[in-house]
């Protein structure tokens, strides 16, 4: 692999949502807002600080609105622009001018490997990035651009990685690690959500990943696995085979926001960071904190 510049990523987008119903019934997941922001936004934000140019969004049926999103509303524009209200102009057209879009329907929900299959003919002979966007990664260096350096250094494929309890390794892909370095692992091994017994470590793939073009023609080849899906994980586990692969272990905090839990702590830790809502949630959280401790100890005693 002799390539060096990742410029081009994938966001896949066209599951169900199922963990998150009734929300995303008729609207889609990718478009819940943590605080301000729909989650896909943070995506493709570490996206473009990463250096990435161009976005294939994997999308489906009934999501329409991220295209709307990541577009210019002309009528909008013109709206805040008549009111003066410069500054949110100023955000809005940003969003259209963060990269280039491009937008592929996966029919049939199949599975994240086939998702990915979808982008192939957008991608061609290059490397490129895959990004989940329910996993939000708050990082001073972004996430996705930790991996692409090591990619450079490195060549070979970059699975973004993370310790995660172990009675929780059923719900990632887990590798099978080999020490390089601190953080940095060459992979033997993956397999999806193993049940705890089976699972070669604790280190879950965390929704990032640097792959090269060969894994196009191996996932073209994967049958379905794990829950009937076409997984991204079973083709990796085929190009492990037969390149190099390699585990960073992600520095900055990860919040899975596509989980209820998750999302509820990913709200409250980026409405505490936020300049303009920050200082008074945090007075809203430390007063009903006293105040249901008052109510603790009224009702004890
Ligand atoms: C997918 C991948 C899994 C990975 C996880 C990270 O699973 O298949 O290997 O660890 O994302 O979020 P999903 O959460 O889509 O079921």
């Amino acid at each position: 692999m002799s390539r060096a510049e990742v410029r081009k990523a994938v966001i896949p987008a066209a599951g169900l949502g199922t963990r998150f119903l009734p929300a995303t019934k008729a609207s889609p997941k990718e478009m819940l807002p943590l605080v301000d922001k729909p989650l896909i936004q943070y995506a493709v934000e570490e996206a473009v600080a990463s250096g990435i140019e161009d976005i294939i969004v994997i999308t489906g049926r009934g999501k329409r609105a991220i295209e709307d999103h990541f577009d210019r509303s002309v009528e909008l524009e013109e709206n805040l622009k008549g009111n003066g209200k410069a500054q949110l102009l100023s955000q809005i057209r940003h969003i259209s001018n963060l990269a280039n879009f491009c937008y592929v329907r996966q029919s049939e929900a199949l599975g994240l490997g086939h998702a990915v299959l979808c982008a192939q003919h957008l991608i061609g002979d290059e490397p490129f990035a895959v990004m989940l966007g329910d996993e939000i990664i708050d990082a001073p260096v972004p996430g996705l651009a930790q991996l692409i350096h090591t990619y450079k250094k490195r060549r070979g494929a970059v699975l973004g990685i993370q310790e995660v309890p172990h009675q929780e390794v059923n719900r990632y892909g887990i590798i099978s690690p080999e020490r390089v370095a601190d953080g940095l692992y060459k992979v033997a091994d993956l397999v999806e959500k193993p049940a705890p017994a089976d699972a070669p470590s604790n280190l879950a793939v965390i929704g990032r990943y640097v792959l090269p073009p060969e894994i196009f023609p191996i996932l073209r080849k994967t049958k379905p696995g794990k829950n009937g899906e076409i997984q991204l994980t079973d083709a990796l586990k085929e190009l492990a085979k037969s390149s190099p692969m390699f585990a960073l272990e992600i520095q900055g905090n990860r919040y899975d926001a596509g989980d209820k839990l998750g999302f509820l702590i990913a709200t409250v830790e980026f409405a505490l960071k936020n300049p303009s809502l920050g200082a008074d949630f945090a007075d809203y959280l430390r007063n009903r904190t006293e105040s249901s401790g008052e109510h603790r100890r009224t009702s004890r005693a």
